[in-house]
């Protein structure tokens, strides 16, 4: 599976560093090319000899040990298609989320663009400091992939969290990264996330609980899936990615629109809001004398059925007649798969819809309504799935008729699941 891959490996200066000289011959005997940066600490640990027979390549460690005109850091970074850490002492993983580069392995690792994996392992008190837990966040809303380490007895002869997870956990992550980092490679998806917010006064607004979370997976995995992503979102959220905010719905359409050509998914993810204030007031409402008062509300544009609409117009010239008595509402709901599937692929769009009762039912309603490729539905009366929470539990339906029940998992899996089967059309 990881035939001629090339697999860069940061070796730093921990214990655990032993432990790598059989992951480096698992990767060479399943195909891959491997090179290794050790940090001078490491070498304490592993000899460069070891390191450098069983990678069957020169083993790097210092910095301006320059052999070519191009520097290592970026030659290397150049060279590879993914970037294991592994042991990742405290030291190294606080200084790459700090951004320091002071030595080749970390120089590497800020300019490697790609996917980068990190094993961590050191002593358990540390493993539950303050400062490297944050920086361990940071890394992960950079989209670096943490492999947590074990639970077990340590070398320093503490019993606890600290010890480097399986060669074979890494193993499978490596692997499962690379095949990833391909599936969506040269394809633009578009996301959308969180729920839209429509200001009544300069300090009111009308909103919804969307937390944004299932776009942000969504948005995530297709990043990893070596998608060009563009995140349009209501919700603040870190991401190594393109990222567009807006507030409310005509904004989200407007942001939408402009994307809509070049990509080849659009992913409605967001919640938006329906309806909008008639008149947002310029100046804040005054409370007055009146026991009540009345907003009037209009409708928002519909972003999903209107960015059908709109892949429907681009159909080719044959299907012209087809596409307006579609557009005439002339069309029953199972005569429109026919026509939409006439039409041209581009962009694949996805719809979510959240369904209070009656989820099936009302999904297939809202797909033939729509117009739309794919619907992912969630079913929101249940409290331990959906809204704010971090797992998830969706059905996907497609234009048709086709039906997929994703069972309970976290939104990330969730998420991946969902890029698969839309993948697959
Ligand atoms: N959607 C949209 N524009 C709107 C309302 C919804 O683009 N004005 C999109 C959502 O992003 C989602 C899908 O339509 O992908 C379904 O949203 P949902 O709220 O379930 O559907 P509604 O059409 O609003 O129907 P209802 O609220 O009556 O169930």
């Amino acid at each position: 599976m990881l035939q001629s891959k090339h697999i860069l490996i940061g070796v730093t200066g921990g214990i655990a560093a032993y432990k790598i000289c059989t992951l480096i011959r698992d990767f060479k005997k399943s195909g891959a090319e491997v090179k290794i940066i050790a940090t001078p600490n490491a070498l304490n640990f592993v000899t460069k000899l070891t390191l450098q027979n069983l990678s069957q390549n020169e083993v790097y460690v210092e910095e301006f040990d320059v052999k070519n005109w191009k520097p290592e850091h970026i030659s290397l970074a150049d060279w590879a298609d993914i970037m294991l850490i592994a042991p990742a002492t405290a030291n190294t993983i606080s200084k790459i989320a700090q951004g320091i580069a002071d030595n080749l392995l970390t120089s590497v690792a800020c300019a490697f663009s790609k996917k980068i994996i990190m094993a961590p392992a050191m002593n358990c008190n540390m493993w539950q400091n303050e400062t490297i837990k944050d920086n361990i966040k940071i890394l992960q809303k950079r989209g670096i992939e943490i492999l947590e380490p074990e639970n077990g007895f340590l070398a320093c002869g503490y019993m606890g969290k600290g010890r480097l997870c399986s060669s074979d956990k890494i193993f499978n992550a490596i692997e499962e990264a690379l095949n990833y980092s391909q599936m969506l490679k040269g394809q633009k998806i578009v996301i959308t996330a969180g729920g839209t917010i429509e200001e009544i006064d300069p300090v009111r607004y009308i909103s919804n609980y969307s937390s944004g979370k299932m776009g942000l997976a969504l948005a995530k995995s297709a990043y990893d899936m070596g998608a060009d992503v563009v995140f349009i979102t209501t919700k603040d959220f870190d991401v190594p990615f393109k990222k567009v905010m807006v507030k409310s719905a005509q904004d989200m359409q407007n942001a939408v629109n402009d994307e809509f050509d070049s990509s080849n998914y659009i992913i409605m993810a967001a919640a938006v809001a329906d309806y909008r204030v008639k008149e947002h007031s310029e100046q804040k409402i005054k409370k007055g004398e009146q026991d009540s008062i009345t907003l009037e509300f209009v409708k928002n544009p519909d972003i999903l059925a209107e960015l059908c609409n709109r892949k429907l117009f681009n159909c080719s010239e044959t299907n012209k007649n087809e596409i307006l008595r579609f557009a005439q509402n002339d069309v029953q709901a199972e005569e429109s798969h026919d026509v939409k599937s006439a039409c041209n692929d581009k962009p694949v769009i996805v719809g979510f819809c959240a369904e209070s009762e009656n989820l099936l039912e009302n999904a297939k309603a809202k797909i033939a309504k729509k117009g739309c490729d794919f619907l992912v539905a969630n079913d929101i009366s249940r409290k331990d799935i959906g809204f704010g929470v971090n797992d998830n539990e969706v059905t996907i339906l497609n234009k048709n008729g086709d039906i997929l029940k994703l069972d309970k998992a976290p939104k990330n899996i969730i998420a991946r699941k969902i890029l698969e089967c839309i993948n697959m059309k």
